[in-house]
Parts: C-alpha cells; structure tokens; sequence
C-alpha cells in the first residue's frame, strides 16, 4: 500500500453478535482496553452494545483502523457478522471521542426517537450505520 493511503482518513463500520451475553463489568474492561488503545493511536468512534450485539464506528488512518481491524474481527467475544463499511471520509463524525459507549439505556435517554427502532439493532444496513452516525451530532466532550 502507498504511504499516502495508508495516511488516508477513512471510516469502518461492522455489526456483530456477542458470543455470549456481556456482562457490565466485562463491557467496562472491553472498553477501557479499547479507549486506551485507540487514543494512542488517534483513532476515534463509537461502540453499542444491545441485545447481545455489537456495532462500532471507528474513524482514524487506514493503516492503525485495518491493524486493529484485523484483532477486532478475531475477537472471541464476539462473531462478526458484516462489515458495513470502509469509506475514505474528509473528517471525523466523533473527533473528541477515542471511543464512545452506548448501550440500550443510554441510546433511549440521549436520542429519545430512536429507543422504538432500538430493540436489537436493525439489520438493514443504511438504517444501522445512520443510527451509528447520529449520535455524532449529540456530542458533549467526554470527561477527562
Ligand atoms: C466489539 C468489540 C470492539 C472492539 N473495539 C476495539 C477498539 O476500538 N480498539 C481496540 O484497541 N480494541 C478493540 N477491541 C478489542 C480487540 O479485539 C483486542 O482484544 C484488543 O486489541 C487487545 O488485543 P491483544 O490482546 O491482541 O493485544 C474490541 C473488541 C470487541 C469484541
């Protein structure tokens, strides 16, 4: 791959199933690891858990996205069943957020017109990655 590709800005999106149902503290261990990792590594993006399943936004180069695409997809918390996406994208939807959290509870507190739509994540995958993309817009900066 050309370094300058490699530098390119790009946006992956992928929907999975929990091999088994996550319980509070392993999704905190699952995210602080994740957090940790992905601010070092500037990547940015979002994480929902509901109904036993996984679907995540990560934006950053398409070099550090693809490597920890790669251990994503191998993780044994989970199978994963489609990949949405991998566009080039001209700037960040969560530029303040190394990884932000949402589950079921907080989806209806936050995005209140969407809690309906929310019981298990749609399959469609228009409808799936627009739901990921609008909590963007609903962007408090994380406490530090
Ligand atoms: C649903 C899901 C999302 C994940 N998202 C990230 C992430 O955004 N960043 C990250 O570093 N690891 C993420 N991981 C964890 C990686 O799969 C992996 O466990 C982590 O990179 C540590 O890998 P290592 O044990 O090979 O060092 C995620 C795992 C799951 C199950």
């Amino acid at each position: 791959m050309s370094l300058e590709k490699a530098n390119d800005l790009v946006e992956l999106s992928y929907v999975s199933k929990a091999t088994h149902e996550m319980g509070l503290t392993s999704l905190v261990h699952l995210f602080d690891v994740s957090r940790q990792w992905n601010q070092e590594h500037q990547l940015t993006g979002v994480l929902f858990y509901e109904n036993g399943h996984f679907g995540q936004i990560l934006e950053g180069k398409r070099d550090d996205v693809l490597f920890i695409w790669e251990k994503i997809k191998k993780d044994y918390r989970h199978k994963v069943l489609h990949q949405i996406a991998l566009d080039e994208i001209k700037q960040r939807l969560f530029p303040h957020w190394a990884l932000r959290f949402y589950g079921g509870d907080q989806i209806a507190k936050d995005v209140p017109h969407l809690a309906g739509v929310l019981d298990g994540l749609p399959a469609n995958d228009v409808e799936l990655l627009s739901i990921m993309r609008s909590v963007a817009s609903n962007n408090q900066y994380p406490e530090t």
